[in-house]
């Protein structure tokens, strides 16, 4: 894949459109699917995510080459991960319970809930990122490649030439792309680990997800 990838993004929420406008502004073409309770998506994308298509979702399927799923963890079984074969996916997804509610069988599941979301499709190529920065700190934190202050986000995924995709998109919107390695490393990302929500620098970024993939191997 050597051009920009088109990006199609599933869930038209506050992280779905923050990234929406980071992707639009930094030359790529998006595409957006919203819930199906949501009326006017139209009217809602060309406000709040300017140049963003919004597309059903065997539209975003058909012309996405990279899909991004961030609608609530507790609703990814409502996205259609049977048509992500051999498909990019990213997870920007967490299990949020003041959202989602205690789910017992994932409080009980010791792998990354992206694991647990590849698992819906083992042929779709899952790389997590982009869950563990705040939506409102997208735009601000997001800066011009060598900024000496700017900030570090993970690409993990089991699928080398996937985790490359997504850190040159990374890159392009304004962060340094840190490879994390296999998709199991993704622990160290989520709420309550260390990586989750913190302002990295590359290098301190690197640091914590070293522990967690020796755990992993
Ligand atoms: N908020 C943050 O700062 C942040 C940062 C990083 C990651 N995340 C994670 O990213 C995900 C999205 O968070 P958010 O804050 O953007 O939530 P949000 O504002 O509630 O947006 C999610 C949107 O996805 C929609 N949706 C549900 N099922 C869908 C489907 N099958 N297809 C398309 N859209 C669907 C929801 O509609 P309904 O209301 O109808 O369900 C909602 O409009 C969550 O997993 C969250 O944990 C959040």
């Amino acid at each position: 894949m050597t051009e920009r990838p088109v990006v199609g993004i599933f869930g038209a929420g506050k992280v779905g459109t923050a990234l929406a406008r980071l992707l639009e502004a930094s030359g790529y073409d998006v595409l957006i699917t919203g819930s199906p309770r949501q009326k006017a998506l139209d009217l809602l994308v060309a406000v709040v995510a300017p140049g963003a298509r919004v597309a059903t979702p065997d539209e975003l399927v058909a012309e996405a080459d990279v899909i991004i799923v961030a609608v609530p963890f507790g609703k990814a079984a409502t996205v259609p991960w049977e048509l992500f074969d051999d498909r990019i996916v990213v997870d920007a997804m967490n299990y949020w319970p003041p959202v989602d509610g205690h789910l017992p069988m994932i409080d009980a599941d010791e792998r990354s809930t992206s694991e647990i979301n590849a698992a819906r499709n083992p042929r779709a190529r899952v790389v997590k990122s982009l869950n563990h920065l705040g939506y409102h700190e997208m735009e601000d934190d997001s800066m011009d490649a060598g900024s000496p202050l700017r900030r570090a986000l993970a690409v993990v995924g089991d699928d080398e030439d996937a985790r490359n995709v997504i850190a040159r998109i990374i890159d392009d919107i304004g962060f340094d792309a840190v490879d994390g390695g296999p998709l199991a490393n993704g622990r160290a990302l989520e709420p309550g680990n260390p990586a989750f929500g913190r302002e990295l620098s590359a290098s301190e970024l690197v640091a914590l997800l070293a522990p967690v993939a020796h755990l992993a191997a």
